[in-house]
C-alpha cells in the first residue's frame, strides 16, 4: 500500500448514521480508507479524545453581498470563509444576488469575481431572484440550473427584493420543471409595512420596534401562502430562517399531509430572543434579524423540531453588518429607525460550537442529528452529497477534528469575521473544532490559519434528488 498523504488517528468518528472508532487515511484530497490501526501518513494527526465530523455545509450565509441601500455587508470571500473554517465548516452558500433590471447572468459573473482568489474554502451559490422576467424565467434559469445554480431564494419581503403570489408561482413552476429547489423568506410585507407605518407614526423608532414590526402572525400568515403555493406547483420547498412556533406549526401541518416541505432554522432562534432588542442604548440593533428572535417558549418548540425532523438544516444566516459604522446597523447614526437598520447577525463561525453546546452537550439532540443539520443534510438538499458533507471512501477529505471538551467565551474579537460584535458575546460554549481540513489540506491547526486565499473552489451543484425526501 502506498503511503497516505495524511492519517488521521485514535478519533471518534462520527456520521450522520454512526460513531465509531476507526482511523481516516487521506489521499489526493479524497477519503481513501476508514479502518483501525492505518500505517502513519506523510502527515499523521492524533485524534486521541477527539471528534472526527464531516466539515460543516453552511447553506445559508451571505458574503460580499451587494445592498440597495448604502449598507456593506463586512465579511467577503476571504474574511468570511477564514471565520467560517475556524468554526468547522469547510463549504459555504451564499447567494448570487439579482438586482432589478439586472440579468440573472450578471450577477453570478460578479460573484465569481467576488470570490475567486479569495475563498479558502470551497463555495457553491444560490441564486437570489428579484426580476423574474419572462427571459429570467424561460431562458436565463433553466441554463443557470443545468449548470449547477439548483437552489434560488424566494423573497415575500423586503421591498427591493419582494415577489407577488403569481411570481412565486412562476418562478416555482419553473423550480418543478427544471428540478431546482426554492428557498422561501416567508414573511407578509404588506402587513409589516402597516405596522412600521404605525409605529413610526407613534414615534416608535427603537430597535425594539423591529420586533413589534414583525410579530410571528405575518411569519405564520407568509409560512402558509407559501406552502399553499407550493402545493398547487406540486414542488418541494424549504422555509428558511424559521423563528417559532406559528411558522413550526405549518411546516408540521404541511409535512403531515405528505408535501415536501422543508425548513431551515438558526442559532439566533435558539439562544436570542427579542429581550434581546429591547437593550439600552442602541444595543438592541446588534440583534436585528428578519424574521425576528422571539422567546424562550419559541425556542422551546425550535428545540423539538431539530430534535424531531420538522427541521432538515441548521444554517447560520450569516448577515455581517458592523455595529459602530454608517454603512452597517448605524446606517443614518446612533439613533436609526428600526427600519433602517441593515437586518441580519454575523455567525458563520459560531454555528457548530453554539449547536454542539446547546445542543449535544445539553441532551437536547443526539451527535447523530447535530452532524445531519450541520453537514449532511445541506450537503443532500443542494445537490452537494456525497462529495461533501460524509465520511465516506471517495469523499472529499472535509474534516474537522472537534474537542467536545473545549470551552471557549464567544468574544467577537477572538473570531475570524470583519464584524465589530457578536450576538453571543460572553456566552460560554463546550466544544470546538481544533483542526480542520479541507480535500485534505488542513487550514486550521494550533489556532492558526494555514490557508491561502483563493484555494477554496466552485462547486456546482448536482440537481437535489427530492424524490426521496425522506432520505433527507
Ligand atoms: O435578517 C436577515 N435574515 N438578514 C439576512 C437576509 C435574509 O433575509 O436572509
Ligand atoms: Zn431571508
Ligand atoms: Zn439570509
Amino acid at each position: 500500500m502506498t503511503e497516505f498523504d495524511t492519517v488521521i488517528r485514535n478519533g471518534t468518528i462520527a456520521t450522520a448514521s454512526d460513531t465509531f472508532e476507526a482511523d481516516i487515511g487521506i489521499s489526493e484530497g479524497k477519503i481513501q480508507a476508514i479502518a483501525r490501526n492505518l500505517p502513519n501518513g506523510v502527515k499523521t494527526i492524533d485524534a486521541k479524545n477527539m471528534l472526527v465530523l464531516p466539515g460543516g455545509v453552511d447553506g445559508h450565509c451571505h458574503l460580499d453581498q451587494p445592498t440597495t441601500d448604502g449598507s456593506v455587508c463586512a465579511d467577503d470571500f476571504y474574511t468570511g470563509t477564514v471565520a467560517a473554517a475556524f468554526g468547522g465548516t469547510t463549504t459555504v452558500i451564499p447567494f448570487a444576488c439579482q438586482f432589478r433590471g439586472q440579468a440573472m447572468q450578471t450577477a453570478v459573473d460578479d460573484y465569481h469575481l467576488k470570490a475567486s482568489g479569495k475563498a479558502i474554502v470551497d463555495y457553491a451559490f444560490h441564486l437570489i431572484v428579484s426580476d423574474p422576467t419572462e427571459t429570467t424565467l424561460s431562458v436565463d434559469l433553466p441554463r443557470l440550473i443545468g449548470e449547477g445554480y439548483t437552489s434560488f431564494k424566494i423573497y415575500m419581503t423586503y421591498d427591493d427584493m419582494k415577489l407577488n403570489d403569481k411570481q412565486i408561482i412562476q418562478l416555482l413552476s419553473v423550480a418543478r420543471k427544471h428540478g431546482a429547489l426554492a428557498m422561501i423568506h416567508a414573511e407578509n410585507t404588506d402587513l409589516i409595512a402597516w405596522l412600521t407605518e404605525t409605529l413610526l407614526a407613534s414615534g416608535h423608532t427603537e430597535p425594539r420596534y423591529h420586533a413589534a414590526s414583525r410579530p410571528m402572525l405575518v411569519e405564520r400568515e407568509a409560512t402558509h401562502r407559501a406552502i399553499s403555493i407550493a402545493e398547487l406547483a406540486d414542488v418541494p420547498i424549504l422555509i428558511v430562517h424559521v423563528s417559532g412556533r406559528e411558522a413550526v406549526e405549518q411546516i408540521h401541518w404541511a409535512q403531515g399531509r405528505g408535501l415536501r416541505i422543508y425548513a431551515e432554522t438558526c442559532p439566533q432562534y435558539i439562544t436570542l430572543t427579542e429581550a434581546d432588542l429591547a437593550k439600552p442604548g442602541f444595543e438592541g440593533a446588534k440583534c436585528i434579524c428578519s424574521p425576528p428572535p422571539r422567546d424562550f417558549q419559541n425556542q422551546s418548540v425550535i428545540w423539538d423540531g431539530l430534535a424531531s425532523g420538522i427541521f432538515q438544516i441548521f444554517s447560520s444566516d450569516h448577515a455581517p453588518f458592523r455595529y459602530k459604522s454608517e454603512t452597517g446597523k448605524m446606517l443614518k447614526g446612533d439613533e436609526t429607525p428600526f427600519n433602517w437598520i441593515p437586518n441580519g447577525l454575523p455567525g458563520i463561525e459560531t454555528r457548530l460550537p453554539i449547536l454542539f453546546s446547546e445542543g449535544v452537550k445539553k441532551g437536547r439532540i443526539s451527535l447523530q442529528k447535530f452532524v445531519e443539520l450541520t453537514a449532511t443534510n445541506p450537503a443532500k438538499m443542494y445537490g452537494l452529497h456525497p462529495r461533501k458533507g460524509s465520511i465516506s471512501i471517495g469523499s472529499d477529505a472535509d474534516l474537522i477534528v472537534f474537542d467536545p471538551e473545549l470551552r471557549r467565551i464567544i468574544r467577537s474579537e477572538k473570531l475570524h469575521h470583519n464584524v465589530d460584535y457578536s450576538p453571543y458575546e460572553g456566552m460560554a460554549v463546550d466544544g470546538w473544532p481544533v483542526t480542520v481540513l479541507s480535500r485534505g489540506e488542513v487550514l486550521i491547526e494550533n489556532n492558526e490559519l494555514l490557508a491561502k486565499p483563493g484555494r477554496g473552489q466552485f462547486l456546482p451543484c448536482l440537481k437535489p434528488d427530492m424524490a426521496r425526501p425522506k432520505v433527507i
